[in-house]
């Protein structure tokens, strides 16, 4: 598969080292408006880098990562979906639920697979809990609790990353787009939405730096959620899911995971932590970008699983990535409008030919 990268920031460079490392692929293209980010992206192959989008398109590729801002996803993906490659956008989809509308239909019209890197999926703290779900360990689910917080301003290298013209929002497009995301992995769909999103601490026009909200599925099963640029303990997320029988917990950072199974009001109770110490010092030692690039791995894995037909992988694709921009959205109308915002049923995107 020829891969062109769009964008060779921080993300773009882990993604394109996959794409390098990866054996049925081959990195095709890297266009960035940096030559020097371009041309260091593709040395030691021989892929062309590009400062012009049009020149970059003009190669022939099957698939194009965009890793880009957010206000930039659209025209990249656009214009690599409608030449006919399929795409890996990064999160969150767009800077606007708009534009992450007209990039699935335009994945649609053109019958090519769109993928959004929702990478915590991948996560082994995540992993565990999907495992703990699907094999009925905590029964049938009753409810799920999502949260995902960091201190804010502190961590952000560009100013993109907080101003809502390029970013979309504050917190909720942020940490709590994966977050947001995590909860519909859970519950399948999201359906209704009330919440409060606020802006009191940064003061930043647009950019929430908080978020509590109440998400639910067609089956009236509630996700509570809450994210925040106000964590001053620094990187937190944790997900829970509480069933009739037990519940399960994975949180991060550190990475961990705590299983409770009962059997039954009066029955004896089992607990099983997971903890993680490889990664905890891996991440010391080569920050948290190493998991990041594992995670980044298996999405290329499964992007080509998807491609050739197969829908059946945790990767996100392009309706979970613009559902995750509705609940966004909802979040704020409902704040604004003192209400319950309802949203239809999305589902996964129809499996394209291979
Ligand atoms: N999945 C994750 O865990 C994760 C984590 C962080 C960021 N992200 C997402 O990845 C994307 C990139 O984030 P980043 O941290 O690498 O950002 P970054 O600022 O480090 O890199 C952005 C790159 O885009 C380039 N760029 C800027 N304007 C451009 C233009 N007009 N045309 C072409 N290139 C342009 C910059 O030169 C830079 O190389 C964003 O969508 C972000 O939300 C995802």
């Amino acid at each position: 598969m020829r891969i062109g990268v769009v964008g060779a920031g921080k993300i773009g460079k882990l993604r394109v080292q996959t794409v390098k490392e990866h054996a049925a692929s081959r990195l095709a293209a890297v266009f960035d408006v940096s030559a020097e980010a371009a041309a260091a992206a593709v040395r030691g192959t021989d892929a062309r880098a590009f400062t012009k989008l049009e020149e970059f398109l003009s190669v022939p590729m099957d698939a194009v990562i965009v890793s880009t801002p957010p206000h930039l996803h659209e025209e990249a993906a656009v214009g690599a979906l409608s030449r006919g490659c399929h795409v890996l956008c990064e999160k969150p989809l767009s800077n606007t639920v708009e534009g992450g509308r007209r990039i699935v239909e335009a994945a649609l019209a053109n019958k090519r697979v769109l993928a959004v890197g929702f990478n915590l999926r991948y996560y082994p703290f995540v992993k565990f809990v999907r495992a703990a779900v699907d094999a009925g360990k905590i029964g049938k689910i009753d409810h799920v609790r999502i949260y995902g917080g960091h201190n804010g301003l502190h961590n952000f290298s560009g100013d993109w990353q907080y101003k809502m013209p390029e970013s979309g929002g504050g917190a909720m497009m942020d940490i709590g787009i994966h977050m947001t995301d995590l909860a519909r992995y859970f519950l399948g769909e999201i359906t209704q939405v009330s919440g409060v999103m606020s802006e009191k601490v940064y003061n930043l026009p647009g950019s929430e730096d908080n978020a509590i909200a109440v998400f639910s599925n067609p089956d009236g099963v509630p996700a509570s959620y809450q994210t925040t640029w106000t964590e001053w303990k620094g990187y937190r997320s944790f997900v829970e899911v509480y069933g009739d029988r037990g519940m399960v917990r994975g949180s991060y950072a550190p990475m961990m995971n705590m299983l409770i199974t009962n059997k039954g009001p009066n029955g004896a109770i089992d607990r099983k932590f997971e903890l993680y110490p490889e990664i905890i010092v891996r991440e010391k030692l080569k920050s948290w970008q190493s998991t990041c690039l594992i995670s980044f791995r298996e999405e290329l894995r499964d992007f080509r699983v998807m491609v050739y037909g197969n829908v059946n992988v945790p990767l996100a694709d392009g309706y979970d990535g613009l559902r995750s921009l509705e609940v966004a959205q909802a979040v704020r109308q409902s704040t604004a409008e003192a209400k319950l915002v309802k949203l239809p049923v999305l589902g996964r995107m129809p499996k394209v030919a291979s």
